[in-house]
């Protein structure tokens, strides 16, 4: 086949050594099979941007790491340099989760480097030694389809123990080997701990899973695996080896929002029903006090900035009182007898009885 420009530079760096054949053209990449010496590899050309909704990218790229500030900076801004960094950001976060999830044990192809915008990775191949197909392509009995289905809930848990969520997990997605379900295209995989949506993500992915394998055993359609999956890794329990039964049940300890609520809702109503049971207070001269309703506190704003001039002397709130509000007693405290002078007490030495 004639070499593609795109893999050009790969041949002319000795990265390849020729181009055997296209295997697909996916909606946002171009896939090669490879020669290097006696491997066969695959090669994954990504097309440019335009192919992709920008919009739809951001919620995918929360969370991210980002090369530095001014990349952060970029980014944020819809400038054509931050086009440029979103761009090379989409395309390495395939590398970098291609990388981690193969430490991780995930089932994934292994890769074998970036190369000027061209993934080269292990060429994924069914029993025969031909391009895997993919879950779409193949015809499932309900006991494999089972057995897949269990397969694919372990990898998503695998992928999660790794911190990692795919996020566009689908029977496109998944290609079949002689061993059995193989994940591939991760551009969009988002950071579980540091994406807002992530939760969101694993759900679709999980229930995409089940809703494919359910076609083939409609009883896989009433597992729950991702509110359990979710739980446990929220929960600091989620490990590899993990039992996961499918069914999820509120588990006490996980806050009732709603709950909560309605009890707040409740004590206000009983506290507004106890004032009104109050029965008004009576004054002299027939007048009634309503029950005082207690209201928050407002303190009238600061007068900042006043001159000390404008301030009243000290004293002067407690003089106006005793002039209009108080009776002056003057005349009682004059006709009282004087106090009787205090003995003083006697002196006691500390660290000795005191003498009887
Ligand atoms: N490692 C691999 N081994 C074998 N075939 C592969 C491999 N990677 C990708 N393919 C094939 O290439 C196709 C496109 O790959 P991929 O899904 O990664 O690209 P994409 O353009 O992002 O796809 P999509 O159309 O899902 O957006 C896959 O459906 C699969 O058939
Ligand atoms: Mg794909």
């Amino acid at each position: 086949m004639r070499t593609p420009p795109r893999l050009l530079p790969l041949v002319e760096d000795g990265v390849i050594d020729e181009v055997l054949g296209q295997v697909r053209s996916g909606k946002e990449a171009d896939v090669f099979i490879v020669r290097l010496g006696d491997e066969i590899r695959c090669a994954k050309v990504y097309k440019d941007s335009s192919h992709r909704s920008f919009k739809q990218a951001a919620a995918y790229q929360e969370g991210r790491r980002v090369q530095n500030s001014r990349s952060s900076r970029a980014l944020s801004k819809r400038t054509a340099f931050g086009q440029k960094e979103a761009e090379s950001n989409w395309i390495t976060a395939e590398v970098q989760a291609l990388k981690a999830l193969n430490t991780a044990g995930v089932r994934v192809p292994e890769p074998f480097g970036f190369f000027d915008g061209v993934l080269v990775m292990e060429l994924i191949v069914d029993a025969a030694g031909e391009v895997a197909p993919r879950l779409d392509d193949v015809e499932l009995s309900p006991e494999i389809a089972r057995s897949y289905h269990q397969e694919m809930v372990r990898q998503i848990v695998l992928m999660l123990c790794a911190g990692i969520v795919h996020g566009d997990l689908s029977e496109f997605n998944v290609l079949v080997d002689a061993r059995g379900p193989v994940v591939i295209d991760l551009p969009q995989a988002v950071n579980a701990a540091g994406n807002n949506n992530a939760q969101a993500m694993l759900a679709r992915d999980v229930d995409n899973m089940a809703r494919y394998f359910g076609r083939f055993d409609p009883a896989i359609l009433e597992f729950e695996y991702a509110k359990e999956i979710w739980a446990l890794y929220q929960n600091g329990l989620l490990h590899p080896h993990v039992e996961l039964t499918g069914v999820f049940q509120d588990a006490t300890g996980i806050i009732d929002v709603g709950g909560v609520m309605e009890a707040i809702a409740d004590a206000r109503r009983e506290h507004e029903e106890i004032l009104s049971r109050r029965a008004p207070v009576q004054l002299a001269g027939g007048a009634e006090l309503a029950p005082k309703k207690w209201e928050p506190r407002v303190d009238p704003p600061h007068q900042g900035g006043r001159d000390r001039a404008d301030r009243k002397p000290a004293g002067h709130d407690r003089e106006h009182r005793r002039d209009s509000t108080f009776p002056d007693r003057s005349d009682v405290r004059a006709a009282a007898p004087a106090p009787a002078p205090v003995e003083p007490a006697p002196k006691i030495q500390w660290g000795r009885r005191p003498y009887r």
